[in-house]
């Protein structure tokens, strides 16, 4: 039996997704745009957008003359961030729901600016999907990327995957964002400011340099079911009944409490760099 795709998992994350929007994915999509440098009139490709959090921002760095692309395969999303948009006034962007490892070779190599705000580590195929990402870049275009950095999130989702092993029965996962037995994931092979910059420059890019947006977030019950409800770390519910759910929020909450943990660190790191 498979699980359930990407694009379901955020579907289903949507009603949830914009209540972490104004303290994670909000801050951390302004900080993207802020450090990717762009210049009003700039054409830009936002990938995997979600709800918009740096695709709106970028919208209103290039200006009307500018002009936004943002895409994501979960049409839930894509409608919010439609929405979104309107609420906000913006006519410079164009929302597509799309798979965007699909995307070159389809859009003109033509962009200025291309951001992805945590979206490349959910790429089958990370370092080839992106590598033919940054040929949809002119040359010389800008490159940006938000990822988790280091510890981020491992206290609360060791916490997570500790009580969702508990619920269902399974052994304890064995380890930091390690759901279930298998490879790294692929988010730790870009975690630090040397990584992430070593890996933009392996597939290509150049005058990479990173750097750490401080985000922390009081640990109220709250904030941490959105933060889990919100955003990829929900997949794990999947199959699940109400009851089931709920004791999985109640036991994850009472760990979190009884850990000591007061916030919830959700530092971003920022990598950008340029093609040749
Ligand atoms: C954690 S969310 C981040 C959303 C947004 N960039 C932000 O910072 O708020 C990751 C997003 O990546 C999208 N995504 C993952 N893989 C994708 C793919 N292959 N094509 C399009 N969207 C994808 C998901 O649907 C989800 O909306």
């Amino acid at each position: 039996m498979t699980g359930p795709s990407i694009a379901q998992i955020f579907n289903s994350a949507s009603a949830d997704f914009d209540l972490v929007t104004p303290l994670v994915w909000g801050p951390a999509g302004e900080a993207l745009v802020a450090r990717a440098g762009m210049s009003l009139g700039d054409k830009v490709l936002d990938i995997c957008s979600g709800t918009g959090a740096s695709a709106l921002a970028a919208a209103r760095a290039v200006g009307p003359d500018g002009h936004v692309t943002a895409v994501d395969f979960a049409t839930d999303l894509v409608d919010r961030a439609r929405a979104n948009a309107d609420a906000a006034g913006l006519r410079n962007i164009d929302f597509r729901v799309d798979d965007v490892t699909t995307l070159p070779g389809r859009l003109s190599p033509e962009y200025d600016v291309l951001t992805c705000g945590f979206g490349v580590f959910f790429l089958p195929n990370m370092d080839d999907s992106v590598r033919q990402l940054l040929t949809l870049l002119r040359p010389g275009g800008r490159l940006a990327v938000a990822v988790w950095h280091d510890d981020a999130l491992r206290d609360f989702t060791n916490a997570y995957f500790a009580e969702v092993a508990r619920v269902k029965g399974d052994p304890p996962p064995p380890g930091p964002r390690a759901p279930s037995d298998g490879p790294p994931h692929p988010i730790t092979r870009i975690d630090t400011q040397e990584k992430i910059v070593g890996w933009l420059e392996s597939l290509g890019a150049v005058d990479g340099s990173a750097s750490v947006l401080e985000l922390r977030v009081p640990r109220t019950d709250e904030f941490s079911w959105s933060m889990v409800l919100g955003s990829g770390l929900r997949g794990a519910l999947s199959g699940m009944d109400a009851e089931t759910v709920a004791a999985v929020r109640a036991g994850f909450l009472r760990r979190l409490a009884g850990d000591g943990i007061t916030e919830v660190d959700c530092d971003t790191l920022i990598a950008v760099a340029r093609t040749p």
